[in-house]
């Protein structure tokens, strides 16, 4: 199959590139590196021995989008762009929205012309909104998310519904993700964001390079075992052989919207995250508690039951090895 991969240089999609390319697939990527490196391109053939087919271009023009679709025989389309930054995106509402929002549309719109109908789009758990049970389900209904960046995505998802509700041939596959860390185990792709990172996995691997100099955990009085708060980590190598399991099945079944929690169902702690990494890495990281963040949840992980039932899909990789390559990738950076 030839699969567009779109943000296919970012985080996440460079390693759901690894995993589509080893599964024989052909690979189209359409990115406009505004946070992600060109030597992502060569590190994913690196590990492979395959070629990804390559534009650099802006989803918000959408003559780019449909230069790739008159020159390749696109079969599914696999839709990571966007900006994905909770605090930049309160203080930059509109960057946010037009990014996300009109990239989408702008996809949308060219995938129909060419009657490719099958999308699977990076959803976040952040639709949930703050729900009274940690345990996120499916069949929750969404509250409003607390950032614009968390709105682009439930209003994208609403746009879905929308569409295959207005024209029942599409097979849409919404994956909503919990909290994606880690790295290839090679060591030659993962996550390396510009500047001060927000998230804690980013932001442990600088200070245990000497980058940053102390890690703040965020509170230590919620109401968990440990004070501190609780997540679903995902390594994304799980995570992305999910989405060529979501590709698999858009194939097989009738068109529809399926939609999956994409994480292990076990939540774990800051402190745990934090003490972990010391002891599988053998690295001392200096940290201190402050206060609580604004806008974080005390506790969520996913009821990712349907995903395994339905995907035959399910996180394997453990918390010790999301630790281990996260800092694996480091080091190489280094
Ligand atoms: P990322 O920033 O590493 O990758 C996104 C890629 O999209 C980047 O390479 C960027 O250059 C590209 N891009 C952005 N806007 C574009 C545009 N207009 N045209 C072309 N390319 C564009 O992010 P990621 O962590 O790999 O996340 C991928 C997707 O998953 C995003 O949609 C994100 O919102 C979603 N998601 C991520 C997380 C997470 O914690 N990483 C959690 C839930 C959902
Ligand atoms: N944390 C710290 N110190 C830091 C950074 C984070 O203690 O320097 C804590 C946070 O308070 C939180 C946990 O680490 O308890 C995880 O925080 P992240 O920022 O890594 O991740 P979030 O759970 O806040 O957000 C993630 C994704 C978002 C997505 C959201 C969905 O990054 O894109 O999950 O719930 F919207």
């Amino acid at each position: 199959m030839k699969i567009l991969v779109t943000g296919g240089l970012g985080y996440i999609g460079s390693h759901t590139c690894v995993e589509l390319l080893e599964n024989g697939n052909d690979v189209v990527v359409l990115d406009n590196l505004s946070n992600s490196k060109i030597e992502v391109k060569d590190n994913i053939y690196a590990i492979t021995g395959k070629m990804i087919q390559f534009y650099q271009g802006d989803m918000l023009d959408k003559d780019v989008i449909e230069d790739i679709f008159k020159q390749h025989k696109i079969d599914a389309v696999i839709h990571f762009a966007g900006l994905k930054a909770v605090g930049e995106s309160v203080k930059e509402p509109l960057l946010y929205y037009r990014n996300n929002l009109d990239s989408t549309l702008n996809l949308l719109e060219v995938m129909r012309k060419y009657d490719c109908k099958n999308l699977v789009f990076s959803s976040s758990a952040t639709v949930y909104g703050n729900q009274e049970s940690p345990r996120y389900v499916e069949t929750m209904e969404r509250k409003t998310p607390s950032s614009p960046y968390g709105k682009t995505k439930a209003m994208i998802e609403d746009i879905l519904e929308d569409i295959y509700a207005s024209d029942p041939a599409w097979k849409i596959f919404i994956l909503r993700y919990f909290n994606p860390i880690g790295a290839h185990e090679k060591g030659l792709i993962g996550e390396d964001p510009n500047g001060i990172p927000n998230n804690l996995m980013p932001y442990i691997l600088k200070v245990a390079s000497n980058e940053l100099e102390c890690l703040t955990i965020f509170g230590r009085d919620y109401d968990t075992p440990d004070g501190t708060c609780i997540r679903d980590y995902i390594h994304v190598v799980d995570l992305a052989k999910a989405h060529v399991k979501a590709l698999e099945k858009s194939f097989a079944v009738s068109p529809n919207v399926y939609t999956y929690n994409l994480g292990s169902g076990k939540g774990v702690s800051v402190s745990e995250i934090v003490t972990t990494f010391e002891r599988v890495n053998g690295v001392k990281l200096n940290y201190q508690y402050g206060p609580r963040r604004s806008g974080d949840l005390p506790k969520m992980f996913a009821d990712a039951t349907k995903a395994f039932a339905e995907l035959n899909w399910k996180a394997e990789k453990t918390i010790e090895d999301m630790c281990r390559d996260a800092w694996n990738f480091k080091l190489g950076q280094k």
